[in-house]
């Protein structure tokens, strides 16, 4: 166990986490030179081309210098805020942590996020500038930002380029020699799953962190969270190709196959023991991600609705955040989904695409409400299901971190103002930037708040939230009556300030896309029974006079009359078809 050291690497999205670990495996030979390819820790083409690290993994290497051999478990984490429970599982199987900052960069939220969450689990964080090869690396405000936030000295913030190799080596020495190695704490078997996965051919495939006991081929185990018993089909570890081995040990990181249909049955967080020779308790810090944002996905070929559902099984296989249940509205047979946050969402539908060849249409995401009716609690996925009348709703809340420079707070601030935001706090990183808190509802940060931070702050500012729990709003629901008839698809729970406001914007925008029918057709919003507001799509006219030349004014008024009527009779049985089309681009404002 002395010789093991744990390590995950924390950065924010583009530090250069993915070079840094490549080169680390190119200098202690992990990886023969002919099957190098970039990046060898991102196993999803998807992941590769997104350049986001989805799913966690871990890599083991020995790193030989003149006081013997050292075994390093690197532990990768994926760095987007939806999978915090991932990365706070990643960090608790780790004793250090390298914290990668880009030197033309500076530290940023996610930076920050992951940095306290290593903190609250006493990693040994060792700092490291990257990219100081560009022309534009300012190391010097960078140093300034980390020795302020960490409290450490100059000396101990290592420089280095992952592009170049310069200074790799030091990260690998500062690894065996400011890490402290991992110690057991009891005699009976526990052993961490930070990841899981299905493998169409072995089951499913867990990855462990060995905290006391040892694990074998044969072994009959349990895990304490789904209390699901299994054998060990194979232990072993990835260098970074998987290698099997005799047993896994204290202090240890490998995988164990289980041979698992389902992914249920060994979730990320739970705790592995022995079968026939217990540990009392589990690890700490077991708990179910619930899905927090929703959306319903439908096919744009209503043939596709089973191949969607089979997709969605097969997603779920590898992915037990993802929820899905069947509905039924106007865009059709469907499915009501649920995230862990924006980014999964985008990931799964993009999955559904690409790698099942399914056309879809999502409605726009929406958070899960808490609402009292006769004095019972119900939650609430999907707006059309709120009833006009209740005592209370709750919405959820997060805080938000934002880091900007300087000149951008004022925006910064009128954004989350606009987006009903609470100031917590603002102190100044460094004489340039400034970090932000916010308390803000999560139904306003799932939309485009992202992109609008973007675009307001030219790129430069940074983002990240965590959950807060759940806060009573004065919300309702605006539907939209298309010929009186309500378009559940595009209900939606909005403030009752912004009712009127958000129900005329899609009022509006639906009345230049439904095309025109025989007869009038009103397009409304409305909040309970009162009607918000209102556009016509006004009728087709045919001329039916065309054949008259000439002056007979009756025989006209007469014509026109029985259009009149017509369309009287045709407005009482006539159905509104509205075009997919419509749909769409009504979801896409
Ligand atoms: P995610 O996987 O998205 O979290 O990103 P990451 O942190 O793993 O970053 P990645 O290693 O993919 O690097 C992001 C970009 O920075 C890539 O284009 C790298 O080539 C580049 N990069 C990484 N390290 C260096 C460096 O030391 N110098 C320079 N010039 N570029 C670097």
């Amino acid at each position: 166990m002395e010789r093991i050291r744990n390590f995950c690497i924390i950065a924010h999205i583009d530090h250069g986490k993915s070079t840094l670990a490549d080169r680390l495996l190119d200098i202690t030979d992990a990886v023969p030179e002919r099957e190098r390819v970039e990046q060898i820790l991102d196993t999803m083409d998807l992941e590769r081309e997104r350049g986001i690290t989805i799913k966690a993994q871990a890599v083991r290497v020995l790193y030989n210098r003149p006081d013997g051999e050292w075994t390093l478990n690197l532990i990768d984490t994926p760095g987007h805020v939806d999978f915090a429970y991932e990365v706070s599982r990643a960090i608790a199987a780790c004793e250090g942590a390298l914290l990668v900052i880009d030197a033309s960069q500076g530290i940023q939220a996610q930076t920050l996020a992951n940095l306290y969450l290593a903190m609250e689990h006493d990693l040994e964080i060792i700092p490291v500038i990257n990219k100081i090869d560009l022309p534009i690396a300012d190391v010097a405000a960078v140093t300034e930002e980390i020795t302020e936030l960490l409290g450490v000295e100059e000396d101990e913030i290592l420089k280095i380029s992952a592009k170049t190799g310069e200074g790799v080596r030091e990260v690998l020495n500062a690894i065996v020699d400011r890490i402290p190695a991992p110690q057991a704490a009891g005699e009976k078997t526990r052993a961490l799953v930070f990841d899981s996965y299905y493998d169409p051919y072995r089951g499913v495939v867990a990855l462990v962190r060995l905290f006391d006991g040892a694990l074998r081929k044969g072994d009959e185990v349990r895990a304490f969270g789904s209390d699901e018993r299994f054998e060990v089909l194979e232990v072993g570890c990835y260098s970074p190709r998987p290698t099997s081995l005799e047993e896994l040990r204290p202090g240890e990181v490998g995988y164990i196959v289980a041979g698992l249909k389902d992914i249920e049955a060994l979730r990320v967080g739970d705790t592995v023991t022995r079968a026939d020779d217990p540990a009392e308790e589990p690890l700490p810090g077991y708990t179910r991600v619930p899905p927090t944002v929703f959306c319903g996905l439908y096919p744009t070929d209503p043939d596709d609705f089973e191949r969607l559902r089979n997709a969605l099984a097969r997603l779920q296989l590898n992915d037990a955040a993802l929820h899905f249940e069947p509905e039924n509205t106007q865009l059709g047979f469907g499915f009501r989904c649920g995230f862990l946050g924006l980014l999964h969402m985008e990931i799964v539908q993009e999955r559904l695409e690409r790698e099942f060849g399914l056309e879809l249409i999502a409605t726009i995401p929406n958070v899960k409400y808490k609402v009292r009716v006769d004095g019972e609690e119900r939650e609430i996925t999907n707006p059309s299901e709120l009833p006009d009348l209740f005592e209370e709703i709750r919405e959820p809340v997060v805080r938000a971190t934002i880091i900007c420079p300087q000149e951008h707070v004022g925006a910064v601030m009128g954004l989350c103002h606009e987006r009903r935001g609470i100031s917590v706090g603002m102190e100044y990183i460094s004489s340039m930037r400034v970090q932000l808190t916010y308390d803000l509802p999560l139904a306003e940060v799932v939309t485009d708040f992202f992109d609008a931070l973007k675009s307001r702050t030219r790129g430069y500012a940074s983002f990240d939230y965590e959950p807060r729990g759940y806060q009573a709003a004065d919300l309702v629901k605006v539907e939209v009556l298309v010929a009186g008839d309500p378009l559940e698809a595009l209900s939606m729970i909005v403030p009752r300030d912004r009712a009127a406001q958000r129900g005329r914007a899609l009022v509006e925008k639906l009345k230049e896309l439904i095309p025109r029918q025989q007869f009038q057709v009103p397009v409304q919003a409305a909040v309970g029974k009162r009607i918000v507001a209102r556009e016509n799509v006004r009728p087709y006219r045919k001329d039916v006079t065309a054949k008259c030349y000439g002056g007979d004014i009756t025989r006209k008024r007469k014509l026109l009359e029985k259009q009149k009527a017509g369309k009287r009779r045709m407005k009482q049985v006539g159905k509104v078809e509205i075009p997919q089309e419509a749909f769409l681009a009504a979801l896409r404002i």
